[in-house]
């Protein structure tokens, strides 16, 4: 399936946020944020592994065993897929009669990760789409997962409430993403990594001038983490929520459970 449905709906909210420092904004408006992506898509991949140290295909896998695909018969969503890794490690995972959806706003990203499945064999459906209005029907999935994506998503609280509609009542959302370390001495090594060496390494060998790698690490210091995350799920219409912290806490692998009744 292939939905042309990358829609930009305005919702309310601003789309330009405060950075950590509280004065630089950050634009996180469709255009913006999908130029990028369409920039650094031919060398994403690489980039990843080479500034993660590969711990990135770990966190992925942690995922996949947190919050296991569903049984035969069932459907997985992975919103804003990118090159489709965590896509490809539940198609890797489910059974063949698990049907695997991957989504994006960015073509060139999805275009990677559909030449990454025909290579694996993997029968994955790549719809390109905003996370703002998914072109699924109402509780359509069992498990909607998002890596690396919510923070990147204009506004948090609609696509988190997309996500909340595709799935089903009593399904599963998987949220992985950036966070800070809490211990304040491996916190200040981080940052100053985070903030020198990262965007610099980054921006070069993905050889973009689009800035990719400065506005990687303003949007991980500004996204909520811990609890203010937490509650942004719990208000969407989540319970359960699970947080679980990862390498020195600097991503987070948070699991809930779609509320029962489907109530928000
Ligand atoms: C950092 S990448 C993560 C890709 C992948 N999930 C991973 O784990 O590597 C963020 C992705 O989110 C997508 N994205 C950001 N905002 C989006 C939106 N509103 N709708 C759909 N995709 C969006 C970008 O195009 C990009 O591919």
């Amino acid at each position: 399936m292939d939905v042309n449905a990358t829609t930009e709906r305005q919702t309310g909210s601003p789309s330009v946020s405060p950075s950590a420092d509280g004065r630089t904004p950050i634009d996180k408006s469709g255009g913006r944020v999908r130029g990028m992506f369409a920039e650094i898509a031919p060398r994403y991949d690489l980039v990843n592994r080479l500034l993660s140290g590969g711990i990135d295909v770990r966190w992925r896998k942690l995922t996949v065993q947190r919050a296991p695909p569903p049984p035969p018969g069932g459907a997985v969503l992975d919103v804003c897929t990118g090159t489709g890794d965590l896509a490809l490690a539940y198609a890797a995972a489910a059974g063949p009669r698990v049907r695997i959806v991957a989504s994006d706003f960015c073509r060139p990203m999805l275009d990677r990760g559909e030449e990454k499945a025909l290579r694996a064999g993997r029968a994955i459906e790549w719809v390109e789409a905003d996370a703002m209005a998914l072109p699924f029907p109402t509780a359509a999935f069992d498990l909607v997962t998002v890596a690396f994506g919510l923070r990147n998503i204009a506004d948090t609280t609609a696509g988190l409430a997309e996500m909340a509609r595709v799935c089903k009542p009593g399904g599963t959302l998987a949220i992985l993403e950036f966070s800070l370390p809490r211990n304040p001495v491996i916190r200040h090594g981080y940052l100053w990594y985070f903030r020198h060496l990262l965007p610099a390494i980054g921006n070069s060998v993905a050889r973009n001038r689009s800035g990719a790698y400065t506005y990687l690490n303003q949007s991980v210091e500004e996204f909520p983490d811990g609890e203010r995350r937490a509650a942004l799920v719990r208000d969407a219409g989540f319970d359960r929520v699970d947080q679980v912290p990862l390498t020195f806490g600097i991503a987070t692998l948070t699991v809930a459970r779609r509320t029962a009744d489907g109530a928000t």
